[in-house]
């Protein structure tokens, strides 16, 4: 479960640093990719009826960066290392958002006020490219997400490749995978191309009524999947944690501040 914490103008204004510096970040180390990978590895794990895991910055304790599934992500975690200023949290979701952004992606809408948790969830939560339609759904149905969710974030793989040494998988999924767009449906819809990376999990898009049609959709219509990509990457950002304007209200005695605080949290958000 993920906790709240105060947040003022002085909080907004740290997280105004932390996406200029992460901004600065991944387009010099042009590490996008590992950057959006780690912010979902850590939101992935949220079981709704436990309600434990999920986004909260626990990726970054050994016993849960071990796990099998994240491997790799320790080298986002050090490239983020000298930037930390206040909270894990922030820098993995706000680094999600970022990347996407940086790459030419929807602009996700961000949402501050959660704690660092100090515990991390057994491991097994997060999908294994394996498996097909039913695992997609056991998992995502457990963090509480659609179909929809499932197809529109799966369009993550428009960024990034695959590494032997950490997967045991080879290979991007499109042509320029620095570059946030809707061809890894094009891809998916023209099936096996030679030197591009098809997993189980990607393929299974195509193989249930319910997936298939946002496939679709997205392949042809590039707006309908940032739209979609952006709530569906906000909901996952989110899970376990809720975030509504009277959290900020309750926390700020001020009206003067409250203003500031609203104010600053609407640039943010239109940012
Ligand atoms: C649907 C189930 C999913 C499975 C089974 C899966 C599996 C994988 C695997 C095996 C890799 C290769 C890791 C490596 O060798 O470096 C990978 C990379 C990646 N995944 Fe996923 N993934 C899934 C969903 C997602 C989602 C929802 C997102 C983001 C919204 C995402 C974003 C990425 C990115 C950006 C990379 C590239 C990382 C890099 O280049 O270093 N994946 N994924």
């Amino acid at each position: 479960m993920v906790g709240a914490i105060q947040v003022d103008a002085e909080y907004l204004k740290e997280i105004e640093k932390a996406r200029r510096d992460l901004r600065s970040l991944i387009s010099s180390k042009n590490c996008a990719p590992i950057m959006l990978r780690l912010a979902w590895h850590d939101a992935g794990t949220y079981d709704a009826k436990t309600k434990t895991g999920g986004p909260d910055g626990s990726i970054r304790l050994e016993q849960e960066y071990t796990h099998s599934a994240n491997n790799g992500l320790k080298i986002a975690i050090d490239l983020c290392g000298e930037f930390f200023l206040f909270c894990f949290f922030v820098f993995w979701e706000l680094g999600g958002v970022v990347a996407v952004e940086i790459t030419g992606g929807p602009t996700i809408d961000f949402v501050p006020g959660r704690a660092d948790s100090t515990e991390s969830p057994e491991e097994g939560r997060l999908p294994d490219a394996k498996q097909g339609v039913t695992h997609l759904k056991d998992i995502f149905y457990r963090m509480g997400l659609s179909d929809k969710d499932i197809v529109a974030l799966s369009g993550g793989h428009t960024l990034g490749r695959a590494h032997q040494e950490r997967s045991g998988f080879q290979g991007s999924w499109t042509e320029d995978p620095l570059k946030f767009d809707n061809s890894y449906f094009v891809e998916l819809l023209k099936g096996e191309s030679a030197g591009l990376l098809k997993l189980n999990t990607d393929k299974a898009l195509l193989e249930d009524p319910g997936f298939c049609r946002y496939v679709e959709l997205y392949a042809k219509d590039e707006d309908a999947f940032f739209a979609d990509y952006a709530l569906s990457h906000k909901k996952l950002s989110e899970l376990g944690f809720s975030p509504p304007s009277s959290g900020f209200k309750a926390t700020v005695k001020n009206s003067t501040v409250l203003l500031k605080v609203l104010w600053a949290s609407l640039l943010l958000q239109l940012w």
